[in-house]
């Protein structure tokens, strides 16, 4: 099995808790994907590249370190990656942004490809990619392939939830990258549902049902 990183910090897990709640508004549901995202930035982000820069205190003249933000790439599956977007962008504002435009076949749930847009010379840049559910793995599996094509420096991927059907198929098909989830669910349904889960979430963030 590859890296599973559950990121199970109390602050973490309270709001997925409220997140997960049948009566969570639209607007709570947004903020806490917002809320959550950024502080699983902390977990994802903790070995990023450092350089040393010289600066000046009031007091004296010091060496101190800094990310490159530009080196950093988020990839939303669109479209409910935009709200894992959204929160780690509030973290590392000056990172770049690549979308994978990516729908379920229904019958099927196989990922179709509709868009596909990422920032020039992957092969400097360190990639995460963004999916808050990773359920079938169809769309995880779709999107990384496809980013692989580019040579990025490296790659992470971040949902909020998974199961091990999803875990099953990133195992089998990108060994190679670590995933970062708040946490781990029973199974799938026979609609590719997450359960307990928290429903569909891009209908909830976007509140189109
Ligand atoms: N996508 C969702 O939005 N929810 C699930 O449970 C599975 C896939």
């Amino acid at each position: 099995m590859g890296e599973v990183h559950i990121v199970d910090h109390p602050l973490v897990q309270h709001k997925l808790t409220l997140l997960r709640r049948k009566e969570a508004s639209t607007k709570s549901f947004r903020e806490l994907v917002g809320e959550i995202s950024a502080l699983m930035s902390y977990e994802v982000l903790r070995d990023m590249p450092m350089h040393e820069i010289e600066i000046d205190t009031p007091l004296e003249p010091m060496t101190s370190r800094v990310i490159d933000g530009k080196k950093l790439v988020f990839v939303s599956i669109l479209r409910a990656g935009s709200g894992i977007l959204d929160g780690m962008l509030s973290v590392v504002p000056s990172a770049r942004v690549g979308h994978v435009g990516l729908y379920r076949d229904p019958k099927t749930l196989v990922a179709v490809e509709y868009y596909f847009k990422l920032p020039e010379d992957l092969e400097e840049r360190d990639v995460v990619i963004v999916d808050p559910m990773l359920a079938t793995g169809n769309s995880a599996v779709a999107a990384l392939d496809r980013v692989k094509e580019f040579g990025p420096r490296s790659l992470k991927f971040v949902c909020l939830l998974t199961c091990p059907e999803g875990l099953a198929a990133m195992d089998r098909f990108h060994p190679d990258v670590p995933i970062y989830t708040a946490a781990v669910d029973r199974r799938l349904d026979d609609h590719g549902y997450i359960v307990p889960g928290l429903g569909d979430a891009g209908d909830r963030i976007f509140g189109t049902k």
